[in-house]
Order: C-alpha cells, then structure tokens, then sequence
C-alpha cells in the first residue's frame, strides 16, 4: 500500500517565513524518499495522520479526560479522545485504552506507575538479551527506582528460555513480570508468561511497542486477554504518529488513567491524540490487515535471503516485521555493517546481540511494504547488503544507484 504525497502549502508558508528550518524539512523528506528506512521501528504514516498532526488541535490545552478538564473549550478535543479510546478498545477487545501517553517509554512508566511501588521487584528481558531501556536499565527511571531481575533466551536457540523464567519468578516473587522486547523476531508465549505470573502472584505487563501494530492487522497473538496492562507505541508497525498507548483490564482502569494524569504527565497533545484516532481507523480496515500480513511476509523472505547470504540471524528467521542478524560470518561487526550500509542509502540499527561477540544489525520491513515494495525487492535488499559491506566505492556507488532507483519506483508518498 502506498500513499500519496503531503501537501506542499504548509512547506510554502514555512519556506518563507523560516527558510532555515524550510531546509532541514525539505532535506528530511529527501533523505526519507531517497535512502531506503529499514529501521525495524519507523514507518511512513499517512498524509491523513500528517495533517492531522499539523491540525490547530496542537493548540490545545486539555489536562484531564474527556468530560473532566481543567481547560475551557474542550469540547472538540474530548471527541477526538473518545474517538480514538473507542477505536483502541474495538480493535485490540481491551476494556479500557488510554491514549495521552507522549511516547512508548510514557506508556511503560504509567504501567509501573500503577502497579507498583519504588523498591518492587520486576522480571523483565535482560537489556543485553533484548530488553528495552524501560526494562530496567540503569541509565533509566526503572533501573533507579525498581529492582529489576533479568531473563534471558536459550544461547542455543534463541527463543525465551521459558524454564529459567518460572524459575527467576519462583525465587525472586516479582510484583511484575514485563515480556515485551526490541529485538526480539518471534512472538512471546503470552499464555506462559501468564501461567508464570499467576503461579507467583505478579501482575504481567506487556510492553508491545513493536508487534501490536501486526496485533492490529492480525498478524502477530493479541496480548490483551492475558496481560494485566499492555504498553505500545502508535509510530511502529501500527503507522500512527510517534505515541504511546496503554491498555487494560476495567479494574485497572482508573489506576492507569490517574498514573498517567496526573502522576506522569500533565496536558494531553490533543493532535497527537487526534492522529492516533486516525491510524486506529486505518489499522481497523482489510487493506491494513493485507498490509500487516505483507510486512511479516517480507520479513521472512529477506531474511531467508540475507540467510542464504551469510548473516546468521537470532533464532534463525523471524515470525515478525524485525529480524536480528549477527553480520561477523561476512568479516564486519554491527556498527560496521550500518556505517557502510548508510553510505550505500540503506538505513537501519545496530543491536545487542544475546551471547554474541559485539553487536549485530536489527531492521524491519514495515516501511519498505508501505512503500508497496514486495518479495523481489526483498531478495534484491539482501544482495545490496552484501554488495554495501564490501566496502568497495564502485560497488557502493552501484548500490546507492540501485537503491536510488528502487526507490523511485517506489516512492513513499507517491509521485
Ligand atoms: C519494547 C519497547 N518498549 C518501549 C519503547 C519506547 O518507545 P519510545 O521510543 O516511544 O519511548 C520501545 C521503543 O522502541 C520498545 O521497543
């Protein structure tokens, strides 16, 4: 599915008023419409979601929840609320969506926020197994303020070593269990982990930043029956404005409405709010289901190319939009491997890489399929990689011409 172009009258008003920051937007959309976006969590959001966020809503003051304000004048920003709260619940069977959280890091703070009390302690991904930042590193508010205990994945396999889990959560009797990950290709057993928390008395959180836009399209296992609370983000897979979200149980409710405000944050961005309205009714429609079915099949195909190449991927393949590669066996490291594919116009992330040596590359294929690229140009990818890494400047030349030219058959807001 491809989308077509913004309008350029807003970029007109801009040019002239502020030719300086003009450039750096213009030179943005360049960048974007030239080099292929391969990181795992990006996508191109549509131009409805764009106008909406350039919409006078981002004028808006409205602290509170629709009907119960502090701000005059909300009549218009409590519908754009309990439009987009009503389309969450619809699409995800949750009893209660919370929509105000400013990014997914908010989500997962108002999570811990109403479940738990500074000391608790907290069974999450290991941050060198896959765990995000939220999860208990020390550089962030949950590595400071809880206890967190690490899980793992089997070095053989890859995949969550469930037995260490039950184990960890016997032992250490969390107040949570967080499953949820960056880099992981595969879809949690949300049955077990919940078997797991029952038996230990913990509340299960699932932080699903990066499948619930899948969620949405029915391609990956819905957290929502068997996680207390589930944390997402709106701007991965899902193609919403950059955001986060929180759903759970009527129980809940109230205690995860008051942990995002006021505990967390204070006014809602109503535009913001409004856009993720409008990405929920397009993740609601077949086409979105077509495109979130599309975005796991041509995970699979590059990553059986990039395979067949030499990269030796994370639990060999992937059953989501992200795969993790170890690019060593092609005589490069991670950070490497992005430098140089960067200078060949192809963009994606490094990553931990559970029991490797160094780092690995983690890329996705959610904005590649919003493009309407498809299986060949999956296969085409994995040979530009290995092209890239050589490190040759006519060869990498070659390749950015390449890419260049698969991306102008395939711009991401139309011609
Ligand atoms: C598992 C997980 N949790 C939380 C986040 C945080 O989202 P944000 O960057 O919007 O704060 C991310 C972001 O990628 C993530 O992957």
């Amino acid at each position: 599915m491809s989308v077509s172009a913004p309008p350029d009258e807003v970029l007109d008003v801009l040019r002239r008023q502020d030719p300086q920051i003009a450039d750096v937007l213009l030179g943005e959309a360049r960048r974007q419409a030239e080099t292929l976006q391969l990181i795992a969590a990006e996508n191109f959001t549509s131009p409805a979601v764009l106008a909406t966020l350039g919409s006078p809503l981002a004028n808006k003051y409205a602290e509170g929840y629709p009907g119960a304000r502090y701000h005059g004048g909300c009549e218009y920003a409590d519908a754009a609320e309990r439009i987009a709260v009503e389309r969450a619940t619809a699409l995800f069977g949750a009893d209660h969506a919370n929509l105000q959280p400013h990014s997914g890091s908010s989500a997962v703070l108002a999570a811990y926020a109403a479940l738990l009390r500074p000391g608790d302690t907290v069974l999450a991904m290991g941050l060198d197994q896959g765990g995000h930042l939220t999860h208990g590193s020390p550089a962030n508010f949950s590595g400071r303020w809880f206890d967190f205990v690490p899980y793992g994945v089997d070095p053989e396999t890859g995949l969550i070593d469930y037995e260490q889990l039950a184990a960890l959560a016997r032992h250490h009797r969390p107040k949570a269990i967080v499953c949820g990950s960056i880099s992981y290709p595969r879809h949690p057993d949300y049955a077990l982990f919940r078997a797991v928390a029952d038996e230990v008395g913990a509340y299960l959180i699932a932080d699903a930043a990066h499948p619930i836009g899948l969620v949405a399209g029915g391609a990956a296992p819905n957290p929502v029956p068997y996680a207390d609370v589930v944390c997402a983000t709106t701007h991965k897979v899902l193609r919403g404005p950059r955001g986060g979200m929180v759903l759970c149980t009527a129980e809940l409710a109230e205690r995860v409405d008051r942990a995002v405000f006021p505990f967390t944050q204070g006014g809602a961005q109503m535009h913001t709010i409004a856009a993720k309205a409008v990405a929920l009714g397009e993740a609601s429609t077949p086409a979105f289901t077509g495109y979130a079915h599309r975005v796991v099949d041509h995970a699979r195909v590059l990553a059986a190319a990039l395979s067949a190449e030499g990269f030796a991927l994370t639990t060999g393949g992937t059953d989501t939009h992200l795969i993790t590669a170890d690019a060593s066996p092609l005589g490069v490291d991670g950070r490497t491997a992005r430098a140089r594919l960067a200078a060949a116009g192809m963009v994606l992330d490094t990553c931990a890489l559970p029991y490797g040596d160094g780092r690995g590359i983690r890329l996705g294929t959610a904005a590649v399929t919003t493009q309407g690229m498809g299986a060949p140009e999956m296969a085409r990818i994995a040979a530009l990689f290995t092209a890239a890494l050589r490190d040759e400047p006519e060869e990498t030349a070659r390749v950015r011409a390449e890419v260049r030219e698969l991306t102008r058959s395939f711009p991401p807001y139309g011609r």
